[in-house]
């Protein structure tokens, strides 16, 4: 009976792999929402193996007492994180460091990247480590993103989405961190492609902003169709989950398990 809690579960991809986990019923998925308010999508898949908790990852108490919750009903253990929460400046994304508009709102958004996407992360895990230590999968999996690999921003000249990247390569140094220490952890930075998360008609959402976004990858990725769905993507990752073994710790990877221009 493998336990998971993903964090931001009420809508996109957080919401997704809840959906797919909790299919199967001998799992037990704790989805940690910033509030069951506005969690209805969970409570109508109506599913008894599914938790709502609440729980903003720049809350600590909060974290805290989630991390309880999720104990007292497993006895102490957790099999898999799935740390899926992120700060995302959309209405942001085209600006470059340099022309960003008021300093104050560039300053913003570097710390509120960097709270959501970086510190809320390092305490999830802090509070979760101990029901993992007594878990049997210590599978601990940060959603990531290409945007955060300096490789493909060099040859894209990709200077947009500068504090959400910024803010995802320092994650991928906090995976690292975590498994250079708990070697008998398998922790993951994982790229779930490029995945329209959007509530609107796919044909009339954020279209735009993927072709602009993606007009500057497409020499890289020439076979590329477009961004993929919340389940098609939840599912290539399960599948690179649950492939993964010791000898990947610390890797930043993606939904297609290489890092190699395989990030769409
Ligand atoms: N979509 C993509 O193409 C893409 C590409 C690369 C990487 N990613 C990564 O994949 C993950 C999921 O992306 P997504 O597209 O599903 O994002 P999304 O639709 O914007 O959803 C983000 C989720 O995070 C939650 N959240 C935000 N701040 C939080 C906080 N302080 N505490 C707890 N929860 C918080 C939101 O909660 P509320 O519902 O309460 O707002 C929401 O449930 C993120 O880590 C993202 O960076 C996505």
């Amino acid at each position: 009976m493998p336990s998971y809690a993903i964090t931001g579960a009420a809508r996109g991809i957080g919401f997704e792999f809840v959906n797919q986990l909790s299919a199967d019923s001998r799992n037990t998925v704790f989805a940690l929402v910033r509030s069951k308010a506005t969690a209805n999508k969970l409570t109508e898949l109506g599913r008894r193996n599914i938790h709502i908790i609440e729980a903003d990852i720049t809350d600590n108490d909060a974290l805290e007492s989630a991390a309880k919750e999720v104990s007292s009903s497993t006895g102490g253990s957790l099999d898999f994180l799935i740390n899926n929460a992120a700060f995302v400046e959309s209405k942001r994304d085209g600006l470059t460091l340099d022309f960003y508009g008021p300093e104050d709102l560039l300053t913003k958004d570097l710390l509120d990247s960097f709270k959501v996407n970086v510190v809320g992360v390092i305490h999830t895990i802090n509070y979760f480590l101990p029901l993992l230590k007594k878990g049997t999968a210590k599978k601990v999996v940060t959603l990531t993103s290409g945007l955060a690999d300096i490789e493909v921003t060099m040859n894209a000249h990709f200077a947009a989405c500068a504090p959400y990247s910024i803010s995802k390569a320092a994650v991928n140094m906090v995976n690292a961190k975590y498994a250079a220490q708990f070697e008998e952890f398998v922790f993951l930075a994982l790229s779930p492609g490029l995945v329209n998360t959007s509530t609107k008609d796919p044909n009339e959402s954020d279209m735009e902003k993927f072709s602009a976004m993606t007009g500057k990858f497409r020499e890289h990725y020439p076979n590329f169709e477009g961004p993929i769905t919340p389940e098609a993507s939840v599912r290539m990752q399960l599948e690179v989950i649950n492939g993964t073994t010791l000898k990947d710790t610390g890797k930043f990877i993606s939904h297609k398990r290489n890092k190699e221009k395989e990030w769409l």
